[in-house]
């Protein structure tokens, strides 16, 4: 079981486009997939045709009402691929668990105990290093970071670095940075060259080659509730992340 924390805390980095549509390939590769959707915007959730008002019980329950999985857990319209929902009120998640013991290990411990058994679980963080992330990041083996290719890109990279170097020496010795994806890629833009160059300097063969490029396909399937595969499947998005998908199942054979 292969257990991937996408996390940036920069926002409107490719985060939950990138959870989605790598979900939807890599269940049409036949693999059981389970997305958590970690961010209280519920951008996942949504993106994947559901209406989060309509949601009963969300990660929000799991979390901090006891709720059992067996009630949160959703079936999506792709095979293979289940998702743990979010709703709003996950948003006061962090101030409600403040004088919880094990607050940073919730998450992990849930999945434990329900012996949760899927080839890839892979949640959405959302923008901020707070509580709901640190949960990710004790629950997951492996961290993608979507990096854009744009000016700011790299700024905040370091305070990401310390949290994770910080929460492998205390809660999660068995942590790796797996891969990098570079999100809305133009190469016809100086300065998504110049990120890429340094991005590539800096964490070498962790860069996936699949570069995801600038496509507006991608950013409208949200609105249709489907992944880009379903949507438009001849789309650049569509091409990019398949590609990307076939780079994340080589990765199976390294372990
Ligand atoms: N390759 C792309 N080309 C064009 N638009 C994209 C691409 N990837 C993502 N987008 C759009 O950019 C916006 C931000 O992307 P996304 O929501 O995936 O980022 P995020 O990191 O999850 O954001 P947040 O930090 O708010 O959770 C969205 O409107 C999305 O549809
Ligand atoms: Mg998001």
């Amino acid at each position: 079981m292969r257990k991937i924390a996408v996390i940036n805390q920069k926002g409107g980095s490719g985060k939950t486009t990138t959870v989605v549509n790598i979900g939807y390939y890599l269940a049409k590769a036949d693999r059981k997939v389970l997305l958590i959707d970690l961010d209280p915007q519920s951008h996942t959730t949504i993106h994947l045709g559901f209406d989060p008002p309509e949601i009963k019980k969300s990660l929000y329950d799991l979390l901090v009402n006891q709720t059992p999985l067996n009630e949160v857990l959703k079936q999506t319209n792709y095979k293979n691929l289940d998702l743990i929902p979010s709703r709003i009120e996950l948003a006061s998640a962090e101030i409600e668990l403040v004088n919880e013991v094990g607050r940073e290990i919730i998450l992990k411990k849930i999945l434990e105990k329900n012996r949760v058994r899927y080839d890839y679980v892979i949640m959405d963080c959302p923008p901020s290093l707070g509580l709901l992330t640190l949960n990710a990041l004790t629950t997951a083996k492996e961290i993608f970071i979507p990096i854009q290719a744009e000016f700011f890109a790299l700024e905040g990279l370091t305070k990401l670095f310390q949290t994770i170097k910080i929460v492998k020496e205390r809660l999660n010795s068995d942590l790796e940075i797996t891969g990098i994806i570079i999100t809305m890629y133009d190469k016809r833009k100086n300065i998504c060259r110049d990120v890429e160059k340094k991005v590539e300097e800096y964490f070498k063969d962790k860069v996936f080659k699949t570069r995801i490029r600038e496509n507006v396909r991608l950013a409208e399937a949200p609105s249709y509730g489907k992944a880009i595969g379903d949507f438009d499947p001849g789309s650049y998005g569509a091409e990019d992340y398949e590609n990307l998908v076939k780079e994340i199942l080589k990765q199976e054979n390294k372990k």
